[in-house]
Formats: C-alpha cells, sequence, structure tokens
C-alpha cells in the first residue's frame, strides 16, 4: 500500500476530469493544451506503474488503447424502439389528437427536441460508472461498444450526485460534430494531393457526418476513435423507480449529473406551439455542431405516457417531425458534361454556390439528356437545388418567372465535349455515349485506371495523376504501352525522382504475374466485371480459346448470356485490341490459368473459410488471400452463416462487420490470423 501514490492517481484524474467537464460541457478553457497533456502524461505514467490505483472514471481511458477482436452482443434492458415519422403539420395534429383522446379530457404538455441525426447509443450507469455502451443494433440487441464510447469526452465516465439511482440508462446520439468532419476531410484532400504527386491511390473522403459517426463506433481499436472527437447529445433516462414524474425534470437531472443535453428543448402546451418550434428550427438547426433531420415531439408526464403506451414499434406519445430536404433557389451558370469510361456523358449543373444543409453547393448532377428536357432548364435559369440523402444535389426544380426573356434552352450536346465526336444513343437508353472508343483522352485515360486498378492489375504505384501525365507527354495510349516506359520517360514525369520511377517500374513488373482473370478484367471488354472474368479464364483456360469462340460457345460457360458473349465477340474481333492483345503477351502477361496446384505452405486452415475485408500492416488483400489458400483454406466473397472467419483489418466495412456478428461469425485481426498460421 502506497497512500501518497494512491491519493496522487486519485487527486490527478479528478483534476483532469475538472478541466474535461469545464471545457467539453461548459466550453471554458482554465489551462492551456500544453499543461492539460503534461497532466494527462503524468497521470498515464503514474497509472502504468500501480495499475492498482486507477480510478474507474480515469480520463486516461479517454485515450482509447484496447483493440477489440469483435463486439460482444449484448440484449437491451428496455429494447430502443424507433419513432413515428412525419412530414406534415396535419399528421402532427392528428397525432395530438389522438394523444388528447387517449388522455380522457387530462390536459398535458409536450417536450419538444431536435432529432439529432447521429448513432443511437445506450449508456448503462451501475453505482454511478459507465459500465457499458450498446448500440441500437436491431432494437433488442446491440453490440457493446464501451472502449470506444469511453473516448467521447461528452459522455460522463462517472456521475457523482446525491440519492443517485444505482442503475439507470442513459439513451443519446453520438455524432460527428460537421467542424471534426470537415477537418477530417480537409486532411484527407491534403493527404491525397500529395499522393496524387507521387502517383499513389487517393483516399475515399468521409461521406457524410453519419456515416463517418456510425464507422468510427464500430472500429476496433480504440486508440483510433479517441482522435475522432465524437460527441453525445442525450435525450432520455430509464430505469426502476426513478425519482422523476416528467420527462423535463429527467433532462433537468441528466444535465446536472453531467451529461450533454440540449439547451433548447421547449416545453409546450398544445401542439400549435410545437409546430411553432418546428418552424422556428427549420433554418436554425444549421447553427448547431451537427445535422439533424426533424424534431422529436413527446409528451412530457411519465403516467401519461405509460397510459397511451406502445404500439408494436413506436411509443403513442412521441412523434418524429422530419424536415423536407431542404430546397434552396440558385442561379444555374453553366452545364458541362463528364465522359466516363464507357463513353457515356453525363451533364452537370454548374451553380452559383449555395448554402445548403450546413455546406456550399456548386455542381448538381443532370443524370442525362431527359431529365434536362423534362426540367426544360435554360441558360441562366434560377433553380432550386435539393440534397438528396444529404450527399449529392439534385435539381428539383426551375424558378421560371425568373427566366430572363431572351433565354435559351439548354440544349444536350450533339458531339462530345472532349473529342467532338458525334454522340449516339442506343434504343431505349437515356443516356448518350461517345463512339469513339479508342480516341477520346477521357475513356482511354479511365481504361487505363481501371486497368491498374486493385481489382485488375493492382500496379498502384500509377495513381490518376501519373496516367494523367503520362498521357500528355504521349507516352500511354493503351494499357499496352505500360509495359514500353523508361526509367528515363518516367523521371522526366513532374515530382519523379529515383525511388518512385524504380517503384513505378516495379509495380508495373509485378503485373506480368497477376492471374489471367485479372488480366481479362483488367481489359474493360463492356459487360466483363470481375465476376464473369473469372468464371471466363476457369472455362476457356486461355485466351486463345475464348478469343475464337462464337457467342454460341460462350453462352456454354457459367453465367454468360447473350448480351455478354455479344459484348466478347465484338471486342475480339477489332483489329486494334487484337494488336492489343499481341503486345501485351509480348510483354510477358498471364493469358492463360494455371491449372498447376498452389504452393502448399501447411495445413493450418483447412476445412476453414474466410472473408476478407478492410488493409493490412503487414499484407496486401491479394497476399492475404493466397496466405490462406497455401494453407488449405478458403476465401469466401461474402459474408453468410457458413463463413467461419472474417478477417478485419483497417477501416474494415461495418456492414460486413455487423453482418458477421449477427451471423455469429468469428471476427479475427490481423494479428490472429497471423498466429493461426505460425
Ligand atoms: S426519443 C422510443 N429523441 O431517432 C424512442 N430519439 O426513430 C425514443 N433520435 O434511433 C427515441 N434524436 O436515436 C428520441 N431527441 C431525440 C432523438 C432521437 C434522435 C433517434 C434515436 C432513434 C431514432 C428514433
Amino acid at each position: 500500500m502506497n497512500p501518497t501514490t494512491e491519493l496522487k492517481i486519485k487527486q490527478l484524474s479528478e483534476k483532469i476530469n475538472h478541466y474535461n467537464t469545464q471545457y467539453y460541457q461548459n466550453h471554458l478553457s482554465e489551462i492551456s493544451d500544453e499543461e492539460f497533456d503534461k497532466l494527462l502524461a503524468e497521470l498515464q505514467q503514474l497509472e502504468k506503474q500501480h495499475p492498482q490505483y486507477a480510478q474507474a472514471d480515469s480520463p486516461t481511458q479517454r485515450v482509447g488503447g484496447t483493440v477489440a477482436k469483435e463486439f460482444v452482443q449484448v440484449r437491451h434492458r428496455y429494447p430502443m424502439l424507433s419513432l413515428s415519422n412525419t412530414y406534415s403539420a396535419e399528421e402532427l395534429q392528428e397525432f395530438d389528437e389522438r394523444v388528447a383522446k387517449g388522455l380522457e379530457q387530462q390536459p398535458y404538455q409536450y417536450i419538444c427536441e431536435m432529432k439529432y441525426d447521429g448513432v443511437a447509443i445506450s449508456l448503462i450507469y451501475e453505482n454511478g460508472n459507465l459500465t457499458k455502451a450498446i448500440t441500437r443494433g436491431d432494437g433488442e440487441q446491440g453490440d457493446d461498444v464501451t472502449a470506444n464510447v469511453r473516448t467521447i469526452k461528452t459522455v460522463p465516465l462517472r456521475v457523482v450526485a446525491a440519492d443517485l439511482p444505482a442503475y439507470f440508462e442513459v439513451r443519446g446520439e453520438i455524432y460527428l460534430p460537421r467542424e471534426s468532419f470537415d477537418k477530417i476531410n480537409a486532411e484527407i484532400e491534403e493527404e491525397n494531393v500529395m499522393r496524387a504527386k507521387q502517383g499513389r491511390k487517393t483516399l475515399t473522403p468521409l461521406a457524410n457526418p453519419r456515416n463517418a459517426a456510425s464507422g468510427t463506433i464500430k472500429m476496433l481499436d480504440s486508440g483510433v476513435v479517441a482522435k475522432r472527437n465524437l460527441a453525445c447529445f442525450v435525450y432520455d433516462l430509464l430505469g426502476e423507480n426513478l425519482p422523476f414524474r416528467t420527462h423535463e425534470e429527467s433532462l433537468q437531472a441528466l444535465k446536472k449529473w453531467q451529461f450533454n443535453v440540449f439547451d433548447d428543448n421547449r416545453k409546450v402546451s398544445n401542439i400549435g406551439d410545437a409546430i411553432a418550434y418546428i418552424a422556428e428550427w427549420e433554418t436554425k438547426r444549421y447553427e448547431l455542431p451537427l445535422d439533424t433531420d426533424g424534431v422529436v415531439v413527446k409528451l412530457n408526464d411519465k403516467a401519461q405516457r405509460e397510459q397511451l403506451g406502445f404500439t408494436s414499434k413506436s411509443p403513442r406519445w412521441a412523434i418524429a417531425y422530419k424536415y423536407k430536404a431542404e430546397n434552396e433557389p440558385t442561379i444555374l451558370e453553366s452545364v458541362t458534361y463528364q465522359v466516363g469510361r464507357t463513353g457515356a456523358v453525363t451533364p452537370v449543373a454548374n451553380l452559383k454556390p449555395v448554402r445548403l444543409a450546413g455546406t456550399t453547393v456548386k455542381r448538381a448532377t443532370l443524370h442525362n439528356a431527359n431529365e434536362i428536357a423534362r426540367l426544360d432548364l435554360h441558360e441562366g435559369d434560377t433553380v432550386f437545388v435539393e440534397k438528396s440523402g444529404e450527399i449529392i444535389p439534385k435539381i428539383t426544380g426551375v424558378d421560371k418567372t425568373k427566366r430572363k426573356p431572351n433565354a435559351q434552352p439548354i440544349l444536350y450536346v450533339t458531339h462530345c465535349p472532349e473529342c467532338a465526336t458525334l454522340l449516339v444513343r442506343n434504343e431505349g437508353e437515356a443516356i448518350f455515349f461517345c463512339p469513339n472508343e479508342k480516341g477520346c483522352p477521357p475513356q482511354i485515360k479511365t481504361k487505363i485506371e481501371h486497368y491498374v486498378s486493385r481489382k485488375a492489375m493492382n500496379i498502384d504505384s500509377v495513381g490518376g495523376k501519373t496516367v494523367e501525365a503520362l498521357f500528355e507527354k504521349k507516352l500511354l495510349r493503351t494499357v499496352a504501352d505500360l509495359y514500353k516506359l523508361t526509367a528515363e520517360q518516367i523521371r522526366s514525369l513532374d515530382g519523379f525522382k529515383e525511388t518512385s520511377t524504380n517503384n513505378l517500374l516495379k509495380g508495373i513488373e509485378n503485373s506480368k504475374q497477376q492471374p489471367f482473370k485479372n488480366v481479362l478484367f483488367g481489359l474493360g471488354i463492356r459487360f466483363v466485371g470481375e465476376t464473369v472474368a473469372e468464371k471466363l479464364a476457369d472455362f476457356f483456360k486461355n485466351i486463345d480459346n475464348l478469343a475464337k469462340a462464337s457467342i454460341e460457345e460462350l453462352q456454354q460457360a457459367p453465367e454468360i448470356g447473350e448480351r455478354i458473349a455479344e459484348s466478347i465477340v465484338a471486342w475480339f474481333q477489332d483489329a486494334d485490341n487484337q494488336q492489343l492483345i499481341a503486345e501485351l503477351k509480348q510483354a510477358g502477361l498471364q493469358f492463360a490459368t494455371t491449372d498447376t496446384p498452389k504452393v502448399i505452405l501447411g495445413n493450418q486452415l483447412v476445412g476453414k473459410t474466410f472473408v476478407i475485408s478492410g488493409t493490412f500492416k503487414s499484407f496486401g488483400r491479394e497476399e492475404l488471400k493466397d496466405l490462406i489458400e497455401q494453407y488449405g483454406g478458403k476465401v469466401l466473397s461474402g459474408v453468410s452463416g457458413k463463413l467461419n472467419f472474417l478477417v478485419a483489418g483497417n477501416e474494415a466495412g461495418s456492414s460486413k462487420l455487423e453482418k458477421a456478428q449477427k451471423a455469429g461469425v468469428a471476427i479475427i485481426s490481423e494479428a490472429e490470423f497471423k498466429a493461426m498460421i505460425e
């Protein structure tokens, strides 16, 4: 026993917790970041030396550090229900009439709250300590994400108060503040500039704060979660025999206990005032630090709630009013056209920048020629822009009263904006195509990008910017040109030095070992995706058999229909494509399936099935796949009940993880996989 160390740890914890509360709950910085970090480091050090004295609510838990293998499923003591939704004031009135009828003349009040657009969470406190944090899951049971939630500064780790119930649950919504979301995406963009310069693959930015929050809370490494700056608003308190009569009292208690409760909830005595609150917050909500998608109107009195009860899915005493997607007018400045890999030409509206749902919108998709005609778009039109699913904006209508009398209608281009070829449209299709497959620059470049992509030839030393630069220098016209590049030519590109040049050439050289199915997929034959390429490679064994197959013969292969067969025959009939194959053969690519058995390294994984998700430190995904097979295991493409293991790396797909957990599949880390084959 060392009373001084124990006391020191306790005092330091209390001190840091105090600064945390002041900062995160009361927005006060009482010490500098540097001083704060110093105190935290001191505490971490002491706890490391004397773990027996670490406090249950130690602020060091906020830094994360646990790496989970998988999330354990926990049943909710009180199910997490959903709310019935409405978009109309009339339906709110009808809800109110149902409430009034159910309460038979009693007076009643509502509490109006914002509907936070994040991830629902249930926080369990026992004797004042946060003991569990569970996601909603299917409402009946969810994932134990306690280690991750402990890193969220606005969630108290310990509640100290007189008469605190021994057990209670707090329900709330975890979110990624819009500011943090923008910061993460700015960092990704910055990183991408560097990656593009080096010709490396770029990272995908986060789609929206809600997805980012839900992906983050399902990360296995809580150290990474701690860096993401998640936050939490709470909106409900549950437990047996709680001393609160109303929702208002519950919220007041939660606030007193240092939970993050929205300051502008409002108690109203009639539905008209609730509707006024909704109207007031329709635009004010964009000033909040998080996305919100509506207002929840809840009966205040708990006894009255009980009287009304629940339907099978939702309470009869609450309703969510959802705001319609925000619609803002702005000016259409121009329409430009993007040409994709297959030659599809997509129109894009360039707009006078407008604020919409908390972000600035400059462009909107117009889908196709029919859409332009449907909207009857004219130059300089005032158009209404809406964020569909809050991600890709679209134009929903035109304010024709604002149209200038001499404004000309927007006519869909007749010729390719990139190569001036006359566009064509297949019967029954809405999209126009540029048929100049071999001479149209964006088509050539995107074909090469497809060829080098991970699922095809996996030449990750060649990124979009490198393809662009090589194309500009006329060094790259077909994928076969990749194999003719010299070190001197690459060094002549901006930003390429000795190492990057060697890496690039090494990547190209290695691609010669990619299996036939990958080469086939990389060629970009219309309708020949990854799976079709694999089936064709398996069935025809080599490129010569495939090239001479007739439409009928092609249809003998599994899953090959007429449309695919016709496309393949047309592709191989083309003289340029025949030349391309000859050059690629010359370069030494794999044009036949290797029936020779794979190298066998061991039998540890015999009879076991695996799915791979995410990225790994010690190997690429293909390498991992090979390893599994070399040790006798089998790699499957999707998660199902039959699967044995999901190998989850960094940024593993949350839907795969969720599915695996539901199906009771073991989720293993990279380290655990390594241990299996050792
Ligand atoms: S009350 C019995 N209040 O909306 C249901 N829910 O459809 C109690 N949500 O996933 C829910 N903000 O996480 C309530 N102020 C708020 C809310 C809120 C967001 C979410 C909740 C749930 C969904 C309900």
